[in-house]
């Protein structure tokens, strides 16, 4: 399986795959300071919400160093992490890695710790989200297997693989775990236009650990579901209100309306930190729209016409009612979605 990133401790320095050139050249930047990291997150060099929210808590250690000096410590710590949640604004994890890290850099400063005193306690904690994202992704994936179907055929959308994540993934995760029983017959990727996460990614990461796999292109999603006999949808998110409309990559919203109209249930994987539970539906959720070259082009190559107009969201929103589970660390959860959102808010209390 594939690093996403690696924190090296003895020189301070995060180390992170840069995704945008697999899967021809697998190469790390390391990341020295907030600003670099910050950057790998808006390029995408670093993406997957789990993987964001882990490289920004350790962007938070790498910024609390460098304003450790500061005459107000808190308050420059403040604004670094108010600037490094602007550089992607739909996945949740990232400002609740950010947050988790500057709260308690609160709290340890009201306890009159120094700043080097609490960059301490602040490297920890990143350590442990990052440790702790592969166990709960592991978790997720006993429970995700469990409501896959023997000989399970299975469509997926974008990246949400050990790439997305620290380590096993989260939709992809679900799909190592049925494997690992022995249930799982074939997935089905989308190769997930503009950036093509699907093909470079999710098709890297399963043909390389030997899971069966089968690229498509998007428009082939609803084609394949009537002729392969998929029998399950399993893709990530990004954010999930508290009413279960979940925020995903574009093209998801799409694919859940297919599988409705074939009577394929549609599963989310995600861990609690994708919860917006203070959102009521997905109507709050910013969607990230991105340069129109992406639309554009096809990689480096021109494939429109220069000045014609583009429309182009990372990201669109499936309504709850047409989600079968969302499955989570703590279980899967089915409708109603409120009620039972806010009993997983409940149990998780101590994640937040
Ligand atoms: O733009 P990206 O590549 O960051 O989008 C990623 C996705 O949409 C994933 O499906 C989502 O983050 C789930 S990651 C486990």
């Amino acid at each position: 399986m594939v690093e996403t990133m690696e924190w090296q401790q003895a020189d301070k320095t995060l180390l992170l795959l840069d995704q945008t050139k697999l899967p021809q050249v697998c190469e790390f930047i390391p990341c020295k300071d907030y600003l670099r990291v910050k950057v790998a997150i808006q390029r995408l060099e670093v993406r997957g919400a789990p993987a964001i929210g882990a490289a920004a808590a350790f962007a938070m250690v790498l910024g609390a160093r460098e304003v450790a000096d500061a005459p107000d410590f808190l308050g420059a710590l403040d604004k670094i992490r108010a600037d490094l949640i602007t550089a992607r604004p739909t996945a949740v994890n990232l400002a609740w890695a950010a947050n988790k890290l500057y709260a308690l850099a609160v709290e340890l400063n009201k306890q009159d710790n120094a700043p080097y005193k609490i960059i301490k306690e602040l490297e920890k904690t990143a350590i442990k989200i990052y440790d702790e994202d592969i166990a709960r992704n592991k978790k997720m994936g006993e429970y995700g297997a469990a409501v896959l179907p023997e000989n399970a055929v299975v469509l997926t959308h974008c990246n949400a693989g050990a790439l997305a994540t620290c380590g096993w993934g989260t939709a992809l995760g679900v799909l190592r775990s049925a494997h690992a029983q022995g249930k799982l017959k074939m997935v089905y990727a989308d190769e997930t236009r503009p950036l093509l996460q699907g093909a470079r990614l999710t098709a890297y990461e399963l043909y390389e650990d030997g899971l069966p796999v089968t690229l498509i292109t998007d428009n082939m999603a609803a084609w394949t579901m009537r002729t392969k006999g998929i029998n399950a949808v399993v893709v990530g998110a990004d954010r999930i209100a508290a009413n279960g409309d979940t925020a995903n990559k574009i093209g998801t919203y799409g694919v859940a309306l297919a599988a409705k109209a074939h009577g394929i249930p549609f599963y989310i994987a995600a861990p609690v930190s994708t919860f917006d539970f203070s959102i009521a539906s997905g109507a709050e959720i910013p969607i990230e729209e991105r340069a129109a070259d992406e639309v554009k082009c096809f990689r480096s190559e021109q494939t429109a016409p220069a000045g014609v107009a583009t429309f182009n969201p990372a990201f669109d929103v499936t309504p709850a009612e047409l989600i079968a589970g969302i499955i989570t660390e703590y279980g899967v959860i089915t409708a109603p979605y409120i009620e039972n959102i806010k009993r997983l808010q409940e149990q998780s209390k101590e994640d937040f």
